[in-house]
Parts: structure tokens; C-alpha cells; sequence
């Protein structure tokens, strides 16, 4: 190396260790694994993960989504974590950053946007389906459904959906609790409670598959669950499989980008990004072999769309011994694990706004707020108001949720692959990930050069015919 590059290599370096410095890091690596794990873990994998699988016709579309975490998620988990802590700033900045390290084009930086946008939008409607968990806490608590039919449950749900006021209400307080652990950096008390919440909702989910396995239903969910019935997928299904692995993974929004940017020097990013990947993918089965077996046992329709979780765990809680009592800690448990991803979601545009404009993170965060509020509205009132305004047949909910999980995810997550792929070195990617094994570093890096990418291309080709 040049006498220059040697002291620009030494500059980047130190610019590095002093924003480090300056941001403040995750205390342990242990700490990156439950924020991360917090972020990962939500409504993702107990509600959206169990009626998308419904819609989808089950087994053959799990094995896409489990391919899609396997081929394309997990890669990209590690490499988002590993921009983060390269470039320690915001998604922008920090792939900015790393393309300057690489003599790459500045513009790539533009994902960084398109990821930090993805996750705000994601957020306008997460928190209006979080409103109705935590709806739900003070119903479970104060015994509305005890001894309730699978049909006075379905009725309850859509009395729910119809009423405008009580959705705003939800949904704000649950934004505004996002806006103040954002706001007020408090997150060290949620890191505690998280010691305690995951391992808790991890119990209770286990509790509810144990109960559903004796209360018939349990071969036929395990049946629709985990055999393939590959006449049931379609080009689109495979497509909601990819966005879903996007989805629940945090990925191409920023939120793993952003948290990267935070994790002490030393510590591994593959073996911990593999560990939040199993973790949530647990989670997510189980809460399949939680709700279908209800389903079936009931008598309910597993495609009956984002209400299933709502109609069918009251049923369980109803019937069970102290079924209100588990039932509400159960919501409480949701919500918590809900509010772990929002602040993922709201923190890179609060990193962005911060270190880009050097507004304060109060501002930023009220902006960010108010926006966020007016934009929700649009999801609360495609349940009621506005159900029938559609714009190509999809309300407002499910334009937002089909363009950000299936579209902006992983076109993003493409733009990313082939950033670390191709744009930047194989030196300076191998350095940033500082994986002990060769080995591993090899099978990794050709997944994110060619397998991932290809995977991504593949899905949107079979989407158009092409393939
Ligand atoms: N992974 C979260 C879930 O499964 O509920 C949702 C999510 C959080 C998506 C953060 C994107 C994100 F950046």
C-alpha cells in the first residue's frame, strides 16, 4: 500500500473508532442478540406469519418462506449488520461511508434512503395492528370472552374493525410509546424487561401448542403446516414468501443497518445474526402449531386473512382454566414484542434526521410523529370507513403492506446483496465481517456475490412469466 492509502486507511479508521465513540454502543453482544432478537421477533411471526400461511394454502409456501430465510435472509441479516458497524451511522450514511472506503459511487447511498422510508411506512401500519393486541388486553383481562363461540368471536372482531375511534386510540397510544422510548433514549429499561418478556412469550407460545395439540385439529394443522402441496403455490405466493422473509427478519428497512451500528468491535456477526434468525423462525412456527390446530378444530376458514389470530386465541382462552388470566399476559406479551419493532423501525430515520440535519432527537422524533400519525390513519380507516375506497382493488392497509413487504424489500435487499457483492471489496468485506473460519467466510460471500441475488431475480422473473 501507497504511503497515502496507508494514511487515508488510518483516517477512515480513526473517523470510525471516534463516532463509535461518540454514538454509544449496545453494552454486550448479548444485548445486540435481544434488541435484534426484539426487532426480528413481533406481529411478524404471530400474526402475519399464520394468516399469510393460511391465504397461501400451508405446507408448500412454509417451505419457501424457511428457503427464502435460508438462502436470502440469513446472508443478508449478516451483511446488514456488518454496514452498520463498518460505517457506524445511518443506513445512508453508513453505505455512503463504506462506498467512499471502496472508491464506489456515492449514489448507492440512495438504498440507504429507500430502507430508512420502507421501515416508516412499515411502522404507519405495525402500529395500528399492534393498537388492536393491545385492544385486546383489557377484553382478555375483563373476561369478554370466556365460554365465547368461534362465531360470536368472529363477530367480536369485526365490532372491533368497524370502529374508527377506538383504532385511532390504540394505535396512538402505541405510537406514542414508540415516540417516547425513541424520543428519550430509554431504552435500558426495555432491554430488561426484554431478558424476561422473550423468554416469556417463548413459554407462553409453547403453553398454547401444547394445549392446542389435545384439543383436535393437531394432525390436520400439522399436516397443512409441514406437508407441501406444491399445486397450492403460485408465482405470487412465492413472491409474499420472499417479502415475508424480508419482513421478519427486519431486513432492507434499516432496522438491522441501524442496529449494526451500534455493536462493540469483536464481537461475531454471522453466529449472532444466525442466532436471531432461529429464534424468530421458532418463533413463527410456533405460532403455527399455536393457531391452526384452533382453526381447524373450530371450524374456521385458515384464509380468512389478518383477523385470524384475533378470532381464533380467544377461542382457546376462553375455554381454558384461567384462559383470561393467560389470555391477557399473552397480549400484554405481544404488545411488548410489537413495541421491540417498532422502535426499530422508527430509530434509522431518528439516526438519519439526527446525524444528517444535527435537529435534536426530540424534534426529530415529534416530526417523525405527527407524520407517522396522519399516515396511520389511512390503515384505521381501511377497515371501516374507507374499506370500500380501493385503488387496483387493495385498500390503503394493503397497498402500504404490499408495497413495502413485497416490493421496496426486496428490491432493496437486491440493491444491497449487490452493493457488498460487487461494489464493494472482497478485502475490506472480509475485514468488516471478521469471521474466524475462511471457510464460512467463502460459503457466506458467494450466497451474498451470486446465490442471493440470483434467488431475488428468480422470484420476480416467475412473477412475470419469465421463468
Ligand atoms: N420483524 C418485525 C416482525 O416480524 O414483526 C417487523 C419489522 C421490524 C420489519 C423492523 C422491519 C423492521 F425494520
Amino acid at each position: 500500500m501507497s504511503q497515502s492509502s496507508l494514511s487515508a486507511t488510518a483516517t477512515l479508521e480513526a473517523g470510525r473508532q471516534a463516532r463509535a465513540g461518540q454514538r454509544g454502543l449496545w453494552s454486550s453482544r448479548w444485548v445486540f442478540f435481544l434488541a435484534a432478537t426484539g426487532s426480528a421477533v413481533g406481529l411478524g411471526n404471530i400474526w402475519k406469519f399464520p394468516y399469510i400461511t393460511g391465504e397461501n394454502g400451508g405446507g408448500a409456501f412454509v417451505l419457501m418462506y424457511l428457503g427464502c430465510i435460508l438462502l436470502i435472509g440469513i446472508p443478508l441479516l449478516m451483511a446488514e449488520v456488518m454496514i452498520g458497524r463498518r460505517g457506524r451511522h445511518n443506513p445512508a450514511g453508513s453505505m455512503a461511508a463504506l462506498a467512499r472506503e471502496a472508491g464506489a459511487s456515492r449514489h448507492w447511498r440512495t438504498l440507504g434512503w429507500v430502507a430508512g422510508l420502507t421501515g416508516f411506512l412499515i411502522l404507519s401500519f405495525y402500529s395500528v395492528i399492534a393498537g388492536w393486541a393491545l385492544a385486546y388486553v383489557p377484553a382478555l383481562f375483563g373476561g369478554q370472552f370466556t365460554g365465547i363461540t368461534p362465531q360470536a368471536s368472529e363477530a367480536r372482531f369485526g365490532a372491533m374493525l368497524a370502529e374508527p375511534g377506538m383504532l385511532v386510540l390504540y394505535g396512538t397510544l402505541i405510537l406514542t410509546a414508540t415516540l417516547a422510548i425513541v424520543g428519550l433514549g430509554v431504552r435500558r429499561g426495555l432491554e430488561q424487561s426484554l431478558r424476561f418478556m422473550m423468554p416469556g412469550l417463548f413459554v407462553l407460545l409453547l403453553g398454547l401448542v401444547a394445549y392446542s395439540a389435545v384439543s383436535g385439529g393437531f394432525l390436520r394443522a400439522v399436516e397443512f403446516l409441514f406437508v407441501p402441496d406444491f399445486s397450492k403455490l403460485t408465482a405470487t405466493s412465492v413472491l409474499v414468501a420472499l417479502g415475508h422473509a424480508f419482513f421478519t427478519l427486519s431486513l432492507a428497512s434499516g432496522a438491522m443497518m441501524t442496529y449494526g451500528s451500534y455493536l462493540p468491535e469483536g464481537t461475531s456477526i454471522a453466529r449472532t445474526a444466525l442466532m436471531v434468525a432461529v429464534a424468530d423462525t421458532t418463533v413463527a412456527l410456533l405460532a403455527g402449531l399455536a393457531i391452526f390446530p384452533l382453526v381447524f378444530g373450530n371450524g374456521l376458514e385458515p384464509g380468512s386473512g389478518p383477523g385470524l389470530l384475533f378470532v381464533t386465541l380467544p377461542i382457546a382462552f376462553g375455554q381454558m382454566p384461567l384462559g383470561m388470566l393467560v389470555g391477557g399476559l399473552f397480549f400484554v406479551m405481544l404488545v411488548i414484542a410489537a413495541l421491540t419493532s417498532t422502535i426499530s423501525l422508527l430509530e434509522p430515520a431518528i439516526a438519519w434526521l439526527t446525524e444528517r440535519y444535527r435537529t435534536t432527537r426530540i424534534k426529530a422524533t415529534l416530526g417523525c410523529g405527527a407524520v407517522l400519525w396522519v399516515l396511520s390513519l389511512g390503515s384505521v380507516f381501511s377497515f371501516n370507513l374507507w374499506s370500500e375506497h380501493t385503488l387496483f382493488g387493495r385498500t390503503f392497509f394493503d397497498l402500504l403492506d404490499k408495497l413495502t413487504t413485497n416490493w421496496l424489500m426486496p428490491l432493496g435487499g437486491l440493491g444491497i446483496v449487490l452493493f457488498v457483492g460487487w461494489a464493494l471489496n472482497e478485502r475490506l468485506v472480509r475485514e468488516a465481517m471478521a469471521m474466524r473460519s475462511p471457510v464460512m467466510f467463502r460459503v457466506w460471500w458467494w450466497l451474498i456475490r451470486l446465490v442471493t441475488p440470483l434467488c431475488i431475480v428468480a422470484v420476480f422473473l416467475n412473477l412475470v412469466g419469465l421463468l
